[in-house]
């Protein structure tokens, strides 16, 4: 075990060959995340050979390297993104000072659940997504589907590093917990209830990765402002590799509506039945998945108020969307932002305190944000001539946690008896049938250059390589 060269086996910029503290303690906790990977990782895929981009270094030339590799082989790397000279403090009661190169005393029980809490859902997404290459639709996805598996698994490295290294021995048992955690199991379920739902079927996958990565990117994007120097360098370079996740969910649901509107035209149709019986995902089933995967991902920013989430910005532990680029104050004292009650049965607006108020400042940044590629995804259907638009529901539908959740409201925004929710609700969330009927779609096509009958082609391949590339060699 200890015979390892761990300067070449895990490539890195953190000087990994020289902190013998950092080194033992990545030799005793590497082996068991490569047991966590054979337990858990991509099912039935330890022996392909896939077309992957690994990261190098951080630089242009360095941080996306393809090559055909082993995925247990995969060179799980340690990248931080160069040190800023004389970084300040942007934000917050500290704002001006230093930024921090260790972790203060007063902030590291904070800090700490920060960074578990980020770190937990990466290798939470790999179990969720971990049968989807028994029945991918082609080699090009199942190749896209394992990119962001290892990417994934590095992140979970990238939090395990700061952990290792500024948080002692209590870093290093919550770097083992990371590793024991399941998704979706009930006496130690991952720690955030979105990472802990099925993704069954690919359109769910392309959902996911479109919606719930990128709430990791917020998240990231909130991180990467944090005082605690490490980790904003850390946060920035797992951006890069995000963005890719986000192609992979607006590309895949783009093409499974391109491949229905063009059936729908063929057969001059736009009848559920008619459509389903040619093997094509109906549009009113595409918007009842969009509805659970906004839904579900938008709990994930947390209460719409929130005086962890005022601590969190006043001592400079994580920032906003895009500090650096906003004109207030940084400080929030005295601000306020509007949050929804619900008052004389209707939803109202209120103003709090801004501080309180900073989850639902992320959220609605994050709407803002995801409501471009549905944009993106009606073009397709305009293109086509079909008058169907998909939206993204009201941000009080379907919610579980804070101010809204317990209340029923439409996807237009309207407060709702229980008895017109449970008349309704089929029209709004993907119903058994529909999940049955996705099911029933999903069956392995792998022939380089074929695809599934449910989903387009994409335009062009991975790394400019042609669509019909050998992406997996299947040995
Ligand atoms: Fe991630
Ligand atoms: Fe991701």
């Amino acid at each position: 075990m200890s015979g390892i060269n761990y300067s070449e086996k895990i490539p890195n910029n953190v000087n990994l060959s020289e902190d013998r503290t950092l080194q033992r303690a990545l030799e005793h906790w590497q082996p068991n995340y490569l047991s966590w990977w054979q337990d858990m990782g991509p099912d039935g895929s330890q022996n392909f050979d896939v077309y992957l981009r690994t990261a190098v270094s951080v630089d242009p030339q360095g941080w996306a390297q393809f090559g055909h590799v082993k995925m247990p082989d995969y060179r799980w790397g340690i990248f931080l993104n160069p040190a800023e000279a004389d970084r300040k403090i942007h934000f917050g009661d500290h704002m001006g000072e230093a930024a921090w190169q260790d972790v203060p005393g007063e902030h590291r029980a904070n800090l700490r659940r920060i960074i578990v809490t980020q770190g937990d859902t990466e290798p939470a997404s790999v179990e969720q997504q971990r049968h989807l290459g028994l029945t991918c639709p082609s080699q090009y996805d199942l190749r896209n589907l394992f990119q962001v598996n290892v990417e994934e698994g590095r992140h979970l490295w990238a939090m395990v590093y700061l952990l290792h290294k500024y948080f002692g021995r209590d870093g290093r048992e919550e770097a083992e917990a990371l590793l024991e955690r399941r998704s979706g199991q009930e006496d130690n379920p991952r720690i955030l209830e979105a990472f802990n739902e099925k993704t069954p079927d690919w359109l769910s996958f392309f959902m996911f990765t479109y919606f719930t990565d990128r709430d990791g990117k917020f998240q990231l994007c909130a991180l990467a402002e944090s005082a605690f120097d490490p980790l904003a360098r850390t946060t920035k370079f797992m951006l890069t590799e995000e963005a890719h996740h986000m192609f992979v969910g607006e590309s895949g649901v783009s093409r499974v509506i391109q491949r229905t509107v063009d059936m729908m035209n063929q057969l001059k149709t736009d009848d559920v039945a008619k459509l389903r019986a040619a093997g094509v995902i109906d549009l009113p089933t595409i918007q009842r998945y969009l509805n659970f995967h906004f839904s579900v991902t938008i709990d994930l920013f947390g209460a719409d108020q929130s005086s962890n989430a005022a601590t969190f910005y006043s001592s400079g532990l994580k920032g906003r969307y895009e500090e650096g680029k906003r004109t207030d104050d940084h400080v929030l004292k005295g601000q306020s932002y509007k949050v929804l009650e619900v008052s004389n049965g209707q939803l109202n607006e209120k103003e709090v305190p801004m501080l309180n108020a900073l989850n639902e400042v992320l959220r609605d940044d994050y709407i803002t944000d995801s409501k471009g590629g549905v944009e993106r995804w009606n073009r397709v259907i305009d293109k086509a001539g079909i008058p169907f638009r998909l939206s993204v529901p009201h941000k009080a539908f379907h919610r579980n946690i804070g101010t809204l959740s317990g209340t029923k409201v439409s996807p237009d925004g309207r407060v709702i008896s229980d008895a017109e929710w449970n008349a309704k609700v089929n029209e709004w969330l993907p119903t058994g049938e529909d999940r049955a009927y996705v099911a029933s779609l999903m069956g392995r096509v792998v022939e380089p250059g074929k695809f599934a009958n449910w989903i387009a082609p994409p335009v062009m391949g991975i790394n400019r390589q042609a669509v019909d590339f050998e992406y997996i060699r299947f040995n």
